[in-house]
C-alpha cells in the first residue's frame, strides 16, 4: 500500500467520529432544490474551518471551496448534491429530519457527509498535494437545474478543472462496496410531449367528428415498436408515456377536440436518443394525417448519459482499493444524474457508486421511499474514495 492511501486510511478511522456527527446533523435540516440555505451556510463554515477558500460564484445555494496544495499541478473538482425531498421520514433512524414531510430521501446527506469528510482528510494533508482541489456542492440535483446552473456560472474554471468525481449512494449494493463501471453509468433522461388535434363533437355519431384518441391510441402502439424495432438489440433505451389527458372528468360521451401525451425517453448514447427523437416525430406525424388529425412532438434533452472516461477507470480503480473498499461492477442504471453537466464541456470524469446497503441494519429501501436509509458507514468509505481520487487522479495527469 502507498503511504498516502495508508495515511488516508488512517485519517478516515481517525476522523469517523467527526463525519458522523456532520452526516446527522445535515439529515436532520433537509431542504428543498435551491431553497439549500442552512445547508450552505453549514458546509461553507466547515469549509473555512479548515483554511479552504470559499469561492463566490454567484449562487445563493450551493458552495465552492478550493483547497491549494504544496505545489503546482493539476486542478481536481469533487462533486457532492445537496437536495432533499418532499418525503414524510417513516425509517427507523435514530435521527430524524426535523422538518415536516421533507427528508433526504435519495441520500444526499450522505454525499456531503462524505465530500466534507474528504475536505477534512485532505486539508490535513495539503502538504502531499501537488495541484488543488475544487469541492463542488451543487443544488438542486432532484430537479436536474443545479448543475447546470453551476456550469453556467463558471464553477469548472478559474481555476481550469481538470478531472471531476462524483458519487451517488447505493442500496443496491452492500456498505463497503464501491461500483466502478467503466462507460455508460447512467442514462440520458429526455421529456416527450405530444399533442394530437381533431374535431370533437357528440360521442354517439362519430361521423361528424374526427377522433384524436382513436389517433392518439395508434401512436401509443407505434412509438412501442422503436425500442424493439429500430433501436440495435446490443444498444437499449426506454420509451415510457406516462401521462395521456384528454376529455373532461368523467364524461363519457363527449369526443374531445385534442388529446395532449408526456413521457419519458432514457438511452445511453446521444446516437439513440436522436434515432427515437425522429422515430417518434415521424410516428406521431403521419399516424395523426393518417387519422385526419394533426399532430406536433417536442422531444427535449433534459440530461445528458452519465458516462465514466475510460481514462479515469483505472485511476478510480486504484482510488477505491487503495482505501481498502471492495470494487464491483454492477449493470448501469436507467435513471438519470445531472453530474452529466459537468462532464459536457469535456472535462474527463467518473462517477461512483457508494454502497450502503445493510440487511441487519433495515438499510434496504430504495431511493425516494420514506423508508429510505443508509448504513452510516459508508461516510468513511465515501469520505476515502473522494479524497483517493484526488490523489490518483494528480498522478494520472501527470503521465
Ligand atoms: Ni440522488
Amino acid at each position: 500500500m502507498s503511504e498516502i492511501a495508508s495515511e488516508v486510511q488512517q485519517l478516515m478511522k481517525e476522523f469517523e467520529p467527526d463525519f458522523l456527527e456532520r452526516f446527522r446533523h445535515l439529515h436532520q435540516i433537509p431542504e428543498m432544490s435551491f431553497e439549500e440555505y442552512k445547508t450552505t451556510a453549514y458546509i461553507k463554515e466547515k469549509l473555512s474551518g479548515w483554511g479552504i477558500e470559499i469561492q463566490d460564484i454567484g449562487s445563493e445555494t450551493g458552495v465552492i471551496g478550493l483547497l491549494t496544495g504544496a505545489s503546482e499541478g493539476p486542478c481536481i473538482g469533487l462533486r457532492a448534491d445537496i437536495d432533499a425531498l418532499p418525503v414524510k421520514e417513516e425509517a427507523s433512524c435514530p435521527y430524524p429530519s426535523k422538518t415536516e414531510g421533507m427528508m433526504h430521501a435519495c441520500g444526499h446527506d450522505t454525499h456531503m457527509a462524505s465530500l466534507l469528510g474528504a475536505a477534512q482528510i485532505l486539508a490535513a494533508m495539503r502538504e502531499k498535494i501537488k495541484g488543488s482541489v475544487k469541492f463542488i456542492f451543487q443544488p438542486a440535483e432532484e430537479v436536474n437545474l443545479g448543475a447546470k446552473k453551476f456550469v453556467k456560472l463558471h464553477c469548472l474554471e478559474n481555476p481550469k478543472v481538470d478531472a471531476i468525481f462524483g458519487i451517488h449512494n447505493s442500496p443496491e449494493i452492500p456498505v463497503g462496496t464501491v461500483a466502478v463501471k467503466n462507460g455508460p453509468l447512467m442514462a440520458s433522461v429526455d421529456r416527450i410531449t405530444f399533442t394530437i388535434k381533431g374535431k370533437g363533437g357528440h360521442g354517439g355519431i362519430p361521423q361528424r367528428n374526427v377522433d384524436p384518441i382513436v389517433a392518439a391510441a395508434a401512436i401509443i402502439q407505434a412509438a412501442q415498436t422503436i425500442v424493439s424495432r429500430n433501436v440495435s438489440p446490443i444498444d437499449s433505451a426506454v420509451v415510457s408515456i406516462c401521462n395521456v389527458r384528454a376529455g373532461e372528468g368523467t364524461t363519457n360521451n363527449v369526443t374531445p377536440d385534442e388529446v395532449k401525451m408526456y413521457g419519458t425517453v432514457r438511452a445511453y448514447k446521444e446516437e439513440t436518443q436522436k434515432l427515437v427523437e425522429r422515430r417518434l416525430t415521424e410516428i406521431t406525424k403521419s399516424i395523426s394525417e393518417a387519422y385526419g388529425c394533426e399532430g406536433s412532438f417536442v422531444y427535449l434533452y433534459e440530461l445528458a448519459a452519465t458516462v465514466n472516461n475510460p481514462k479515469l477507470y483505472d485511476t478510480a480503480y486504484k482510488a477505491v482499493t487503495g482505501i481498502g473498499a471492495t470494487p464491483v461492477d454492477p449493470a448501469p442504471s436507467t435513471g438519470g444524474e445531472d453530474f452529466s453537466d459537468f462532464l459536457k464541456g469535456g472535462v474527463p470524469g467518473f462517477f461512483y457508486w457508494l454502497g450502503t446497503r445493510n440487511e441487519e441494519k433495515d438499510c434496504v429501501y430504495s431511493w425516494h421511499s420514506p423508508r429510505f436509509k443508509a448504513d452510516e458507514d459508508c461516510i468513511a468509505i465515501g469520505a476515502g474514495t473522494y479524497a483517493m481520487s484526488v490523489f490518483e487522479a494528480i498522478e494520472t495527469l501527470k503521465k
